[in-house]
């Protein structure tokens, strides 16, 4: 069956032996990166001269046919996308089929095919992680004034703004979806040329094959382009990078949403009840979401040690490396898409919130303004708040205990307990903040316009260069 053994083995591969092997199942997600692959590889022959441009043409032909209906099941004999190819192209046209693997083997092709289809992977999955941010963007517009607390150790510690929640969230996805671009100029360099391990004797050119598949350069050196699998690694950590971030947004909704928090209201559409206990709204779709970062970082993990202890040139260890990154994106782009979902009917329970930021929350700017307007050294003002905050707490601030604890630090009689609860106000500190990137709603309102600016013009490269990949790729089959 195998259009490889015969010869130096037996025409017969052990029906266990090959499933075991071969890649087949996880192939079709390069099926197309490869077709494209071979496509350009006997164009460039027979721009050489060692291909007819008619067996040229039925054998894009065949490939093109592959493309639009691949085959259901594969006999595993095949090994992989590789042999497949070249016994379609083969039964086209024998001359083309026989000249696949000249000056090209399956290991530049596969590492070629990965790296396609990784990038064009990356740059939807970043598409989609840009809906999401786009989606906290816009919530957090309609919220730059909402009144919402900001904790620090999951404790009360002074009052913000949903909208200024939300955007911390938004930046940091937006950091993680811009080095998308820096991982791609590591994963767009072309091993195409290198053949099987050391380069070729045959009319190879590998600057002008990089240019049609869209690759930026080529990785030279013939061996480390046949065998690294260093920028997997690299989007695996990137995806885990996100995957983390996404986690940490998905646990502040189980919180803030559970009903001892009481803070927002997840949608019905996107919560699940008890089977048993009927008054319970689960907020499942946070929780997968929240516990997507530990599968990504599994598959991390299995590529990392397939990695290590391998040597130079292509072992088939290396095969087994590549499903974990479609697994990863697959985990990613689906959590990006359900929360991207989510989010714009997202409801605050602005009430709650706004209460969760009344006094003691807030002290550090009341001590503040003992600092500015009293000229108290702020650990002294930090000391007399605390005893307010103390005496709040335990119900017993009125204002001779207010005007006694005053007197304490030589304030006594210098400002009315009325004043001091004036100045906590959330809505009247949150205003006071004036540091750039604080939770003013002016400065909330300047970073997501800013930042939905940035979302706009990234959507736009990432789609930019898809749309440049796919018109080489209809060029390359003659589309
Ligand atoms: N199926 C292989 C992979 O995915 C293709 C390369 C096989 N090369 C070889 N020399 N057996 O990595």
């Amino acid at each position: 069956v195998s259009v490889f053994r015969r010869g130096r083995l037996g025409e017969r591969f052990d029906l266990d032996a090959a499933a075991y092997t071969s890649s087949l199942d996880f192939d079709r997600e390069i099926l197309r990166a490869t077709i494209w692959v071979n496509a350009v590889h006997l164009k460039l022959l027979c721009e050489k001269g060692a291909l007819g441009s008619e067996e040229l043409e039925k054998a894009l032909k065949a490939l093109r046919r592959l493309e639009e209906n691949p085959p259901e099941k594969i006999d595993p004999r095949l090994e992989d996308v590789h042999g497949l190819i070249e016994k379609v192209a083969s039964e086209a046209s024998e001359k083309a089929g026989g000249m696949l693997a000249y000056g090209k083997s399956r290991n530049d092709a596969v590492a070629a095919a990965i790296r396609i289809r990784a990038r064009e992977r990356l740059l939807q999955l970043t598409l989609q992680q840009l809906q999401l941010i786009e989606a906290l963007l816009k919530k957090a517009l309609e919220h730059v004034e909402t009144i919402f607390p900001a904790y620090t150790h999951l404790q009360r510690a002074a009052p913000a703004t949903f909208g200024f929640i939300l955007h911390g969230h938004a930046q940091r996805l937006l950091r993680n979806a811009e080095n998308a671009e820096t991982l791609l100029n590591r994963i767009n360099l072309s091993p195409m040329g290198a053949a099987a391990v050391v380069g070729t004797s045959a009319p190879i050119d590998r600057l002008r094959e990089a240019e049609l598949l869209g690759f930026d350069g080529v990785l030279e050196n013939a061996l480390d382009a046949t065998t690294s699998r260093d920028f997997l690694l690299m989007m695996l950590a990137h995806l885990f990078d996100s995957a983390t971030s996404l986690s940490n947004l998905a646990e502040e909704m189980v919180v803030y949403s559970s009903s001892e928090f009481g803070l927002i209201e997840l949608p019905d559409e996107f919560s699940s009840t008890s089977s048993v206990m009927p008054q319970k709204k689960n907020p499942v779709v946070a929780e997968i979401a929240r516990t997507k970062s530990a599968e990504v970082l599994g598959e991390l993990v299995k590529a990392a040690v397939i990695l290590t202890r391998l040597p130079g040139g292509y072992s088939l260890d290396l095969q087994q490396v590549t499903p974990k990154l479609w697994n990863a994106v697959d985990e990613l782009e689906r959590s990006f898409k359900v929360m991207a979902k989510m989010v714009p009917s997202l409801r605050v329970r602005a009430e709650e919130a706004r209460k969760a930021c009344l006094p003691p929350v807030g002290m550090a700017e009341a001590a503040n303004l003992l600092v500015k307007n009293f000229g108290l050294n702020f650990r002294k003002a930090h000391q007399l708040c605390a005893l307010i905050a103390r005496l709040m707490l335990e119900n017993e601030l009125d204002e001779p205990s207010f005007q006694k604890t005053l007197s304490g630090f030589g304030l006594g009689n210098k400002l009315t307990l009325r004043e001091f609860l004036e100045w906590m106000e959330p809505e009247r500190i949150v205003a006071s903040y004036s540091t750039l990137g604080s939770s003013n709603p002016r400065e909330v309102e300047r970073m997501v316009n800013r930042d939905l600016k940035r979302v706009g013009e990234l959507r736009m490269r990432c789609s930019e260069r898809l749309t440049k990949f796919e018109e080489l790729y209809c060029s390359a089959l003659n589309l």
